[in-house]
């Protein structure tokens, strides 16, 4: 029997509206990354397994459980990319850039994870990414958050999301920090959830992230970060913070924030909401000033971030602050062979002015009227032999259903200024 026609599991096409998103993330993103100087860089969508495997951390779920990982017909091992960071660190090194620091990179595009897909989580996912290398200063953590909230602003999200930061400190910091959490919930293991109960062993700063309500318990009493945190730590934490305070960007200093991946050092951030059920991160990022020379490069502190457009899709939905690609467009409805022929130049003329406009052939009234209201097209232009002897158009606002005579000449204004209500 034929195999019924499917995607993979947790993996979807993007249609309409999603493609509206994706798009205008890579035009806002791109428009205020370039404000600030980074450059577009675009990854292969696979590479060795070594430049993921070694540098995610060997405790983190995505290099146990979450890879896509094959061997191809020379043998050697692939993995789909699971995230752009790494990736983006093997291009420095392997482009021999690592030596015109500062530089300061961005990207977007396909990620891959196997995870169990739900609300806001799939195996295949998409991100906005940027990444400046070469900087250790607290100003760099407030430049990168920044363009993170001015990409969220232009949404229109500012308001309806949380940053969450913290300070992982350095790595000797968090390996202590490990060390003593990791005794404090072995002392407390028979309260734990199953789960964490195993994390313990491989993975103690994990627990700190589980949802689970036995875990919250125990967690809201373990040793805090900052207790481990030298004074270095400390002030550029604070600094990144005052700073964050200085440009008006509201935060709040979470001190159980631990981040999936192993690789970050010093400050990291979530931006989150409660309204994608346990999918709270829409975007986040963070400071790892120890992976490029993890990777074969020479010591360079860097810090990034990553924007899921998949979830600030779900997001404008549930804000309705989403588009589709129909908004913005104008669609002829002639009624009547010479009304038709005289649309298609129509069309011409005013693509030339660039308006955007639909038009479909030997319909009927009725069902172009049907189509213009499945489409969601923001405005209507009729005209049959009256309209064409009187030289007026009717133009109907779909959005707020309403009709207006406009005279020929001036129509494309008209149209230009309707479309941009
Ligand atoms: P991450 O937290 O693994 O960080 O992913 C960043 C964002 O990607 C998440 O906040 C979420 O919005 C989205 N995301 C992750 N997994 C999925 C999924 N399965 N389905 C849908 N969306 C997902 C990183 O990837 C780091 N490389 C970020 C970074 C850049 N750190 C420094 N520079």
């Amino acid at each position: 029997m034929a195999q019924k026609l499917q995607t993979v599991r947790g993996i979807r096409d993007l249609l309409d509206g999603e493609i509206a998103t994706y798009n205008r993330m890579i035009d806002i993103g791109s428009r205020i990354a370039s404000l600030h100087n980074y450059d577009e860089i675009l990854l292969p969508i696979f590479e060795y397994s070594s430049v993921f495997l070694r540098t995610l951390g060997d405790a983190s779920d995505i290099v146990n459980k979450e890879t896509y990982t094959f061997s191809d017909r020379d043998k050697r091992s692939l993995t789909l990319r699971p995230e752009f960071t790494a990736a983006m660190v093997r291009s420095l090194i392997s482009n021999g850039l690592t030596q015109e620091m500062p530089k300061r990179f961005f990207t977007h595009g396909p990620l891959f994870r196997h995870e169990r897909p739900q609300q806001g989580r799939y195996r295949q996912f998409h991100q906005f990414n940027c990444e400046l290398f070469g900087s250790n200063s607290p100003l760099a953590d407030v430049e990168i958050i920044n363009i993170l909230y001015l990409i969220l602003s232009e949404f229109g999200l500012e308001d309806k999301i949380k940053i969450e930061i913290n300070s992982l400190g350095d790595k000797e910091s968090s390996e202590k920090y490990t060390e003593v959490l990791r005794q404090y919930l072995i002392d407390n293991i028979d309260r734990l959830s199953e789960i964490s109960k195993e994390r313990v062993a491989i993975n103690p700063l994990r627990v700190l992230d589980s949802k689970d309500d036995r875990d919250i318990e125990v967690i809201s009493k373990a040793p805090s970060i900052e207790q481990f945190l030298t004074s270095e730590s400390l002030e550029h934490f604070s600094n990144v913070c005052a700073n964050l305070s200085l440009l008006g960007i509201k935060y709040n200093i979470n001190r159980r924030l631990v981040r999936g991946l192993e690789y970050y050092t010093h400050t990291v951030f979530e931006f989150i909401t409660d309204k994608l059920g346990t999918q709270k991160a829409i975007a986040a990022g963070g400071r790892y000033n120890d992976l490029i020379e993890s990777m074969g490069g020479p010591a360079i502190p860097a810090i990034g971030f990553a924007i899921g457009i998949d979830r600030i899709h779900e997001l404008l939905q549930v804000y309705q602050l989403n588009k589709t690609n129909k908004n913005h467009t104008c669609y002829l409805i002639p009624i009547g062979n010479t009304a038709e022929v005289y649309g298609f130049n129509l069309a011409l003329k005013l693509r030339q002015k660039g308006i955007k406009v639909a038009f479909d052939y030997n319909l009927s009234t009725k069902k172009r009227l049907k189509i213009a209201d499945r489409e969601g097209y923001s405005l209507c232009l009729i005209f049959g032999d009256d309209e064409l002897k009187n030289g007026e158009f009717i133009i109907r606002n779909m959005n707020i259903s309403q009709e207006k005579r406009v005279p020929i000449e001036g129509l494309d204004k008209a149209l230009i200024q309707f479309l941009s209500m």
